[in-house]
């Protein structure tokens, strides 16, 4: 019996199911799988982009995974074996307050119409997060359609998506000064910088590796016909010189034109500039061609930056709306106590930095189905441990629905935001404010990279 690290595991469902590690040689049953899932009918023609994205992710040249990191289940007992359901697991290196942390990320999350219902995810996430966490992964975390993934021990808490759409037949006509040009690699030493400036408001940033920046700016080029997600391009005013950054799509997605980064270096004013870089990013939209064929026509540019980005503050009031509220990322936090004592460090420094200053004493968080207790001396913590309330004798401090410590830990939301959403949601007197210290809200923003 091999363990689930072992690429060569594989694992009986019944009725001829498998669910095992895949190999280069699923490349295109996967491609094929997703092809026939992403689609609007179930007549309509098999999704191209789909196999370009699993063919390129199955190549050894993206960043964040490799052939053999997609979890499938195949059918046995059909011809030619078909995978009929698929978790991809990608890696990034993220930071709380500075702290560097791992994360799985799940992707490519799929299964055929005929096999739904049966636990095939679900089996699926069982592998995943038993690989993840084998790895030294604190936290997993996807950006996944609604609620499916809380079934699975995440929690949405992380905002994500804030869009802000910019219709460009309001865009005034002509050509300003400012122009796109292609990032290069020699670039990526200011792309970095600038997305590090963009996160550093935030509580959670990234530490995205030299091969993920490369990846969109030169190695896609090896396989052209694969083409990439995502197209860097540095900002160059009327003198020639490098004003900023930004990140949008190397193909349109439907009607929408979406930028994903938009940074301008130290002492370039962005009001005067938002003009110009409307129309540069309008003739650039209209320049490339659809993911799809047979997609919309173009019609808006929309801004997806946080809900903190600065261009808001002036901007016109058509990108002050947001389309809707923000989406967020799902998180998963396996070893609490473990991720507690890991950005312990951050932890003291607020405490340090607070009225709290110097603080000694337990707090004992009731999670309904467990809990936590934290053990602070003289500012530091020292224990974290999983804590279950007693029949009689000691009581929590503060109690939160499973999970949802979650909204409070990421800085997504406050206690006491909760508390007015869900009664039982609760903090002492005395807990409140040093829950309040310890983790403070405030929004985070994190690149996709899809
Ligand atoms: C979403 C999807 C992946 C679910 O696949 P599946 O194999 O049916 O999932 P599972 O059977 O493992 O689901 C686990 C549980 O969630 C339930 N479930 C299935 N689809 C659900 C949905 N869309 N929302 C909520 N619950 C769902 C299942 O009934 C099952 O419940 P149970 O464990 O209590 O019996 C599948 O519907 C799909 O491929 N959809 C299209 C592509 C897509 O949206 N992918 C997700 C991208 S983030």
């Amino acid at each position: 019996m091999h363990s689930v690290l072992d690429p060569a595991f594989r694992r009986d469902l019944g009725d001829g199911l498998v669910l095992r590690w895949s190999t280069a040689d699923d490349i295109e049953r996967i491609a094929t799988l997703h092809s026939l899932v992403h689609r609007d009918a179930a007549d309509a023609p098999p999704n191209e982009e789909y196999i370009r994205q699993i063919r390129r992710m199955m190549s050894d040249d993206f960043p964040l995974m490799g052939p053999r990191d997609f979890g499938v289940v195949e059918d046995t007992s059909k011809a030619g074996n078909p995978i009929i359901a698929t978790t991809a697991v990608w890696r990034h290196t993220w930071a709380y307050e500075g702290i560097p942390f791992r994360v799985g990320r799940p992707e490519m999350v799929a299964t055929d119409p005929a096999y739904r219902n049966r636990g095939l995810i679900r089996a699926l996430f069982e592998l995943f997060h038993a690989r993840s966490e084998a790895r030294g992964d604190l936290v997993q975390a996807i950006t996944g359609i609604s609620y499916f993934y809380r079934q699975f021990g995440y929690e949405y808490a992380l905002e994500l998506d804030d869009r802000r759409m910019m219709p460009i037949a309001l865009i005034p006509e002509g050509r300003g000064a400012l122009t796109l040009r292609e990032a290069t690699v020699d670039d990526i030493p200011l792309l970095e910088e600038l997305y590090r400036r963009r996160q550093a408001s935030g509580i959670l940033s990234e530490l995205p590796t030299w091969a993920m920046w490369l990846y969109d700016i030169e190695t896609w080029k090896r396989h052209p016909e694969l083409r990439h997600f995502l197209a860097c391009y540095m900002l160059v005013n009327a003198a020639g010189e490098t004003v900023g950054a930004l990140i949008t799509d190397a193909y349109r997605r439907g009607k929408a034109l979406y930028v994903w980064l938009l940074e301008l270096i130290e002492g370039t004013n962005m009001q005067a500039i938002l003009p110009s870089l409307l129309q540069a990013l309008r003739a650039y939209g209209a320049g490339i061609e659809p993911a799809l064929p047979d997609g919309e026509p173009f019609q808006e540019i929309c801004f997806a930056l946080g809900t903190t980005h600065p261009v808001f503050e002036f901007a016109d009031i058509t990108l002050r709306q947001p389309v809707e509220a923000p989406y967020a990322w799902y998180l998963r936090v396996k070893d609490l106590p473990g991720f507690l004592l890991h950005i312990a460090p951050a932890l003291e420094q607020r405490l340090a930095a607070s009225s709290l200053a110097g603080y000694s004493g337990d707090i004992k968080v009731n999670f309904y189905r467990g809990g936590l207790r934290m053990h602070l001396e003289r500012g530091r913590l020292k224990v974290v441990e999983d804590w279950r309330k007693p029949v009689y004798g000691e009581s929590e401090d503060a109690s939160f629905p499973p999970l949802l410590f979650l909204q409070v830990l990421f800085g997504h939301r406050s206690v006491d935001f909760l508390r007015q959403v869900f009664p039982d949601v609760w903090a002492s007197a005395e807990a409140a404010p040093l829950l309040r210290v310890l983790f403070p809200t405030r929004p985070s923003f994190m690149l996709c990279w899809n």
